[in-house]
C-alpha cells in the first residue's frame, strides 16, 4: 500500500478541480474519526482517494468499468455519473496498491451508501455531504447530529440525497433507500 504521502504528491500532481473538495473530506472525515477513535489513518486514505475517478468523463467511465469487469448493479448502468466510486475503487487497488477491504468500500459506497456500513464507510458518506464548502437547507443540522450520533447523521444524509434526486426528477439509487430503512429500523 502507498504511503498517504505518495498518494497526495500524485494528487497534487493531477492539479485536480476537486482538490478543494478532497482537502475539505479529509478535514472533516479525520475529525470524525478522532471523535469515533477509529484508525486516522485508514481514513485519510478513504477520504484523499474518494473521488479520485471524480473527474473523469461518463465515456471514460464506463469504458473503465467494461474493459476491467468491474462488478456494477442496474442502476449504476443507468447512473454514470455513479460510476466515479466503484472505478475510483478499482483504481485505488490497482494504482495505490490498497487492498484494505474498508478502505476500498468506503471509496465504493460513498455516493450511494449501503446497508450495514462500516465506521469508515459511514464517515466518508457523511463527510462528502457536510464538508464546509457545502451548503445547503439542513447541512448543520447533519454537522451538529454528526458529534452525537453517527447513525442518525447517515440518515439524514440519506434524506438529502434522496430529496435531491426527487427535486431533480432523477432515479434515486435503492442503495440509498435501504440504507435508510435499515436504520430507521430500529427506531419504532
Ligand atoms: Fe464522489
Ligand atoms: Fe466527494
Amino acid at each position: 500500500m502507498k504511503d498517504i504521502k505518495s498518494i497526495k504528491k500524485e494528487l497534487n500532481s493531477k492539479n485536480d478541480f476537486r482538490k478543494k473538495h478532497t482537502e475539505a473530506v479529509v478535514k472533516v472525515a479525520v475529525n470524525m474519526a478522532k471523535r469515533y477513535e477509529i484508525d486516522i489513518t485508514k481514513v485519510r486514505i478513504a477520504a484523499l482517494l474518494h473521488d479520485y475517478a471524480r473527474n473523469f468523463s461518463n465515456k471514460e467511465l464506463i469504458k473503465i468499468v467494461k474493459n476491467n469487469n468491474i462488478e456494477i448493479d442496474d442502476w449504476e448502468k443507468e447512473l454514470p455519473n455513479l460510476l466515479h466510486s466503484p472505478v475510483g475503487a478499482f483504481l485505488a487497488k490497482k494504482e495505490f496498491k490498497i487492498e484494505d477491504k474498508e478502505i476500498l468500500n468506503a471509496i465504493r459506497y460513498h455516493t450511494i451508501g449501503r446497508p450495514d456500513m462500516s465506521l469508515i464507510e459511514k464517515i466518508i458518506f457523511i463527510a462528502d455531504i457536510i464538508e464546509p464548502n457545502r451548503d445547503f437547507p439542513g447541512v448543520n443540522l447533519i454537522r451538529e447530529k454528526v458529534k452525537v450520533d453517527i447513525d442518525k447523521a447517515v440518515i439524514l444524509v440519506c434524506d438529502f440525497t434522496i430529496k435531491y434526486n426527487i427535486e431533480r426528477r432523477r432515479i434515486i439509487h435503492p442503495n440509498t433507500l435501504l440504507t435508510r430503512n435499515k436504520l430507521l429500523k430500529g427506531e419504532y
